[in-house]
């Protein structure tokens, strides 16, 4: 295609887009933090090298049959040696910062159990600091899935109560090694899906659960996510609690929580179906916020569950209580819910504890444009409505959009398709969109991280799903820009997307 007719083409989308809505980076304020995010596991690679130990992660993947197309995240995106490039492509886009995991297994390779590893500090004090000579703000999550296998291997990581003591002490290596710099601070990345795809379904490390709800040697799929969950919880707050006490007036960062958390609408509007979605949200991010700002689990919580939900003791509701400065949310996609407690139904496969059945028709129409994942919709005014009842529910404590971001699928070749990603564009502007309408209405959200910098490893889908706002070739490590890229650098330098009276500016 010649360079006109490809610009024209260009141009028909963005003028298509315009009509969708007209919004620009100024809509939002100037400290408001834009950024891509990743997480360790999913881009390092590098598993054996600079004196890591093996995470759960490593050793799981490695087990025949756990990951859908049979890699793992050994070499990954090999950011680990590239992270000066990767450093030099979010520069290009013109973010003011970047939220990635710090791999407890480089940090602390056996846990309290053995030494702090000089190499994992060396690495990620690179990785803050050329990030801030190109003043991009670190956003660091301490714990995005990975575990060193010792903790595991010894007691079982979160099914015991002596993960909080070995969290504590990691945080508190991270506050003490890199406070000065980090300004913010996340515990915990979706422990609310985590522990479930862990302890329920079997298909994170370390693939425990029980039937029903899947097949696995040993496990409780009944109780043994809400033990975790408690245990992560009380990691959190012990967290928390050390930076409050001897870093936070210091170093004065923040520090909160993320939670992962699909909007839901009622299928009808019977009363039945509205209870539903109460239930529904209140399984997902209030499980583990509810504890920390309301003082205990939601009510929906312990009426379906009762003994099966851990107790929290009267120190315990003390020490977590108001133990964040902010909530981090991960929100993708919207489905309808229909009661299973009334009236019998099949249940979901993700979310059956609630009682509930999902899906994405409502009279034979579906609810949004289907994405990679199943059950994933696009469907943008979910984040509005999201931000809102978090909004509603604490008190509009500030919020972070820690994730969003669109699935493509692939069949790992190199497509005009794959780096063509105008449905990508289409997510983001019209999240965007929906996330601007929150905020006018008073929504205190003061971040968007694009969940991907990288197509990446995705967890039990292996390299079969990209979220990347860059392209990776993984035979040649080759970082490709897609449209999105494009799209999101030229959204981020101001410019008004809208076309109406001009055509110049909208060429990229
Ligand atoms: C990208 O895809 C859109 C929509 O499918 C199409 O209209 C456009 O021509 C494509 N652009 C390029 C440069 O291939
Ligand atoms: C890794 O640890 C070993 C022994 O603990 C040490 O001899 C070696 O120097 C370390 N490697 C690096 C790169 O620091
Ligand atoms: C577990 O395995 C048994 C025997 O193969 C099978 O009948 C059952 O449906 C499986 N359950 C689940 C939840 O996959
Ligand atoms: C429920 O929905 C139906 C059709 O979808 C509508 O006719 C009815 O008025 C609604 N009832 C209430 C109470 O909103």
């Amino acid at each position: 295609m010649g360079i006109n007719k490809k610009t024209l083409a260009i141009t028909l989308f963005f003028q298509l887009l315009s009509s969708v809505a007209c919004f620009s980076r100024s809509d939002f304020t100037s400290t408001f933090l834009f950024g891509t995010a990743t997480s360790s596991y999913q881009i390092e690679g590098a598993y054996l090298e600079g004196n890591k130990s093996l995470s759960n992660w490593d050793v799981f993947t490695h087990l025949p049959g756990k990951i859908k197309d049979g890699r793992t995240g050994d070499i990954a995106d090999d950011h680990y040696h590239r992270y000066m490039e990767d450093i030099s492509l979010m520069h290009s886009l013109g973010v003011n910062s970047y939220r990635f995991s710090m791999s407890w297994s480089r940090i602390l390779p056996r846990g309290r159990f053995g030494d702090v590893n000089p190499v994992g500090i060396k690495f990620y004090n690179r990785i803050i600091d050329s990030l801030l000579i190109k003043g991009i703000q670190p956003f660091v999550t301490l714990n995005h899935f990975d575990v060193p296998q010792e903790l595991e291997d010894r007691y079982g990581s979160w099914l015991s109560p002596q993960i909080r003591e070995d969290f504590g002490h990691l945080a508190e290596v991270c506050f003490k090694e890199f406070g000065d710099r980090v300004k913010f601070w996340t515990t915990f990345n979706e422990p609310n899906l985590f522990v479930k795809f862990s302890y329920a379904f079997g298909k994170y490390p370390p693939g425990r659960c029980s039937e029903p709800y899947a097949n696995c040697t040993t496990g409780d799929s009944e109780v043994e996510p809400y033990i975790a969950a408690h245990n992560i919880i009380l990691s959190h707050a012990t967290a928390v609690d050390i930076y409050r006490k001897n870093y936070q007036v210091k170093q004065g960062g923040s520090i909160g929580i993320v939670i992962t958390s699909k909007w839901y609408e009622p299928l009808t509007n019977s009363t039945a179906d509205c209870l539903a979605t109460q239930r529904a949200l209140s399984f997902e991010g209030p499980w583990i916020l509810d504890p920390i700002l309301l003082g205990d689990y939601p009510s929906e919580m312990h009426e379906v569950l009762g003994s099966r939900l851990p107790i929290f003791t009267y120190e315990e509701k003390k020490l977590l209580l108001n133990k964040l400065d902010f909530i981090g949310i991960n929100h993708y996609s919207t489905n309808y819910v229909m009661d299973c407690m009334l009236s019998s139904c099949d249940l979901d496969g993700y979310m059956r504890d609630a009682l509930i059945a999902t899906t994405g028709y409502k009279d034979g129409v579906l609810i949004g444009e289907p994405t990679a994942l199943p059950t994933y919709y696009a469907v943008p005014y979910g984040i509005e409505k999201m931000v809102r009842y978090i909004m509603e529910r604490y008190n509009n404590v500030p919020m972070y959009i820690t994730e969003n971001g669109y699935a493509q699928g692939s069949s790992g070749a190199f497509t005009k398709e794959l780096i063509n990603d105008t449905e990508r564009i289409k997510f983001m502007h019209s999240y965007l969109t929906f996330l601007s309408a929150a905020i006018s209405q008073g929504a205190d959200v003061r971040g968007y991280f694009s969940w991907s910098l990288l197509d990446n490893f995705e967890w039990a889908f292996g390299y079969t799903v990209r979220f990347g706002l860059f392209h990776v070739d993984y035979k040649t490590q080759r970082r490709t820009p897609k449209l999105s890229a494009k799209w999101y650098k030229k959204f981020l330098s101001g410019k008004k997307l809208q076309l109406r009276t001009s055509t110049q500016n909208n060429e990229i």
